[in-house]
């Protein structure tokens, strides 16, 4: 072509280098999300943006972007002319310690946050790559739910990425923080999710808003009241963590990562343990009171038998009568499950049930042995617990223990009565290895229970009947609350002095290691949910 021809024609093409310019513009525009003002807005709530959190969480220069000039497609109430390359999310994946995660995050400077076709789009993809290279989500969640002026599609875009989360529930693990809004049906992709996390005061989550409950059942009551992390990680339970700021937060995350495997064919990281040749820990032996009916905090067994500040506490604020967390013993990660005498006696109700359940399921996907400590005076009785459910509940601590094929190891520290001693993970119901201290109860039902109802006749004839009472829960007492009648069956493996409790943990869980146990063949069980 001449040049006169050449000149004539309609566009100018730019050189490479000017090409190159246009590339750096575009990332910068990308990396400005809403502008600056908005920006503004979001620290002034004490929130960091969406780029600024992922900064935090992945390892220094490990973060690679995907999908950074994504364009919503919409064009309804003026968004053709409304464009922020990323569409309001940020997505990606990088290393945390040096471990393989996919990441998004939510950008509420655009347009809050909400989720688009593109937006969901973006967060697919990550979800899909996460599940065929097998390393966990996190999805850092600030959002003010379905993009209003995309309608339907929207709400497609949230359907799909609720597909996913059940998908990948128990091939990767998942865990939500949840740094603003979360509202609406979008809050059900971090309620499938393995584990959430709220900042207080500056996020919350709910199905329907302050102003929907005022208007449906007259009820005043704010956001954080309603949703934020205070009442999930006490009330409902719906959060595991609830963190006084993002920093905070995003620690707990890594944290929390450390202690699981990238996806369920693995297993844990495992940190370097030099084995000593006495691991006896005596301040253990004075841990529990003479008076059987006086609690202690289970807590403190469980730190006193761990490797040192190795306990990370799950769901610590919801159903206190039963711990749940990770630790380590001789660098091995494992879940602990125990009930506390601290809170309630330590006895099962409908919400130490599911919380336990649900913690055993994890740790069962995931390869994380479990160790339980028993200390239960059974179930909690009254109208409330028996009309809502704690048939159908406490039935899926029990189905959750008998599922679980990962090694399973019982301490029972003191009591393990009633159908409690065999939900908690008793040798009946699959455990490998069941201890119990000297101090352990094992039976039926408390003494006087007992005495009141086998010996009624006797008591009401007696010329004394409290005398004869206190005879019979005595007698009651010397006959079975102790644990030599269930090792004398091997319902008990052995009975240990508390000192000597974590060299004989050690050294089951390394007898157990290669564990291989499998369910029936099915499609998938029905646990009583
Ligand atoms: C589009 C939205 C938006 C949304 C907020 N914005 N929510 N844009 N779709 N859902 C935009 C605002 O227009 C505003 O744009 C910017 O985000 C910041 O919002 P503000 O209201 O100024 O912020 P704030 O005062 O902090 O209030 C945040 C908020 C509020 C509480 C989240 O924005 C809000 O109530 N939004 C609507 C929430 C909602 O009803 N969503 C649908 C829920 S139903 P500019 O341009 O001014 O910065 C749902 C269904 C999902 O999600 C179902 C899945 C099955």
């Amino acid at each position: 072509m001449s040049d006169d021809k050449l000149n004539e024609r309609k566009y100018t093409f730019p050189t490479n280098k000017e090409k190159y310019e246009l590339l750096k513009k575009k990332n910068e525009e990308a990396l400005q999300g809403g502008g600056a003002e908005r920006i503004e807005a979001q620290h002034k709530k004490n929130k960091l943006t969406a780029r600024e959190r992922i900064h935090l969480l992945m390892d220094e220069g490990s973060f690679e972007e995907i999908g950074k000039f994504v364009m919503h497609r919409a064009k309804d109430f003026g968004l053709d002319k409304q464009h922020y390359l990323g569409d309001g999310v940020v997505t990606g994946y990088g290393t945390i310690n040096g471990r393989l995660v996919y990441v998004f995050s939510q950008d509420f400077t655009v347009f809050g946050g909400s989720l688009s076709e593109t937006h969901a789009e973006k967060i697919v993809k990550i979800m899909d790559l996460a599940m065929k290279n097998g390393a966990p989500v996190i999805g850092l969640n600030d959002s003010g739910g379905a993009r209003i002026q995309e309608g339907v599609v929207s709400l497609g875009g949230y359907a799909d990425i609720f597909y996913r989360n059940t998908l990948a529930s128990g091939v990767i693990p998942q865990i939500s923080a949840v740094m603003g809004p979360c509202a609406g049906g979008a809050v059900y992709s971090p309620a499938i999710t393995d584990f959430i996390m709220m900042v207080e005061n500056s996020s919350y989550m709910f199905v329907t808003g302050p102003n929907v409950v005022k208007t449906v059942t007259q009820e005043d009551v704010t956001a954080e009241e309603l949703g934020g992390a205070s009442t999930h990680s006490s009330k409902s339970g719906v959060t595991h963590f609830s963190c006084a700021n993002e920093v905070e937060c995003i620690n707990y995350l890594k944290k929390l990562l450390s202690y699981v495997p990238q996806n369920c064919e693995e297993d844990a990281p495992m940190l370097p343990y030099e084995p000593k040749a006495d691991e006896s820990r005596p301040a253990l032996n004075d841990l529990i009171p003479d008076n059987p009916n006086q609690p202690y905090d289970m807590r403190e067994v469980v730190e006193g038998v761990v490797d040192e500040g190795s306990f990370f506490e799950v769901h610590k604020n919801f159903a206190e009568n039963i711990v749940v967390g990770f630790a380590r013993l001789a660098g091995r990660s494992i879940g602990i499950v125990g009930n506390n005498p601290a809170s309630l006696a330590g006895v099962l109700d409908i919400q130490a049930s599911t919380k336990a359940a649900r913690f055993v399921r994890f740790c069962d996907c995931f390869n994380i042995p479990l160790l339980v400590f028993e200390d239960v005076p059974g179930f909690l009785p009254g109208t409330d617990q028996e009309w809502n459910a704690i048939i159908t509940n406490g039935a899926k601590l029990l189905y959750a223990f008998s599922e679980a094929t990962v090694p399973r190891v019982t301490v029972i520290t003191r009591k393990a009565y009633g159908g409690a001693y065999d939900v908690m993970n008793s040798k009946h119901i699959g455990a490998d290895m069941n201890f119990a201290w000297p101090m352990a109860e094992i039976a039926v039902m408390g003494a006087k229970g007992a005495a009141e109802i086998i010996f009624r006749r006797e008591i009401a004839a007696a010329e004394d009947p409290e005398a004869k009472l206190q005879e019979k829960v005595d007698e009651y007492t010397v006959k079975f609350a102790n644990p030599y009648r269930a090792a004398h069956r091997g319902y008990v493996d052995e009975v240990i002095m508390p000192s000597e409790t974590r060299g004989k943990l050690i050294k089951a869980f390394k007898m157990l290691e290669n564990k291989a146990d499998k369910l029936p063949r099915k499609k998938h069980g029905n646990i009583p949910l």
